[in-house]
């Protein structure tokens, strides 16, 4: 590393992304044009790939009844809900306890591969769950759930690339929001943000048509598009 990359401090380095005050800003109007029922993120937003996991006591009895959605009522009837904070956890790496905010409970998405461990923690610590999918949540499926049995109509995400593109890929997103900042990063290894499978010689590239563009002074620039149905 050359000297003038060791000269940069991280935190510096962060803020050409955005100060926190922007980003304040995007998702405040991001939160006031969708009001969204839930707020999705992915695990690794919470706990990083190479992360050790907590261990988690040895599990007794017959697991058969954890791998049914467990939305226990003195939390889904709280009439002081103002929406969820959702993880898509499909094998069970968020080990917390994390319940969420006041008024924003957690929600584990979680699949049929995680441990009868994990979802233990979950009922124990009152982490409502609802599970699709046999290796991965089954994304498609997990939306169904949130509206047949939570009433939820908009999800928002500002995950990472790996769930944006998942989502992509399965043709399950309306709209996109993109801030752009004036500045390239460039690099191989540089987080996307659609992380997803390379496209088949069959497929084509999801195509999006302009709702809406803002341009600041500072020259980000806020572009709202709505996605088209991909061709086949
Ligand atoms: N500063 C910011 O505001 C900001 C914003 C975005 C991202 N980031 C950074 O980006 C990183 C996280 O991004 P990421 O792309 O690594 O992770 P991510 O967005 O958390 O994506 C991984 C999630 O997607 C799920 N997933 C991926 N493919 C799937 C599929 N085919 N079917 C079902 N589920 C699927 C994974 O499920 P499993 O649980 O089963 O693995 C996991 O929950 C973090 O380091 C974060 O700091 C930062």
């Amino acid at each position: 590393m050359g000297p003038n990359r060791t000269m940069i401090d991280m935190d510096e380095r962060d803020d050409v992304l955005g100060t926190r005050e922007e980003w304040e800003e995007f998702y405040g109007t991001m939160e006031e044009r969708y009001r969204p029922e839930v707020y999705l993120e992915g695990s690794n937003m919470l706990v990083s790939e190479d992360a050790e996991l907590r261990d988690l006591k040895p599990y007794k009895g017959d697991p058969d009844e954890f791998y049914r959605d467990h939305l226990p009522k003195k939390i889904v009837d709280r009439p002081d809900i103002n929406g969820w904070l959702a993880v898509v956890d499909g094998r069970g790496r968020v080990r917390s306890g994390y319940t969420g905010e006041e008024e924003k409970p957690m929600l584990h998405l979680v699949s049929h591969s995680v441990s009868p461990e994990y979802l233990g923690l979950l009922r124990k610590t009152d982490i409502p769950y609802l599970i699709a999918g046999e290796e991965r949540v089954d994304l498609e499926k997990i939306l169904k759930k949130l509206k047949e049995k939570l009433d939820v109509d908009t999800v928002l995400t500002s995950s990472g690339g790996k769930l944006s593109g998942a989502l992509l890929r399965r043709g399950l997103l309306d709209e996109i929001n993109i801030r752009f900042n004036p500045v390239i990063i460039g690099g191989f290894d540089t987080p996307t943000l659609f992380a997803s499978p390379d496209l088949e010689e069959d497929e084509w590239p999801t195509f999006l048509k302009l709702i809406d563009t803002e341009v600041k002074d500072s020259g980000h620039i806020f572009v709202r598009y709505e996605v088209e149905d991909k061709k086949s």
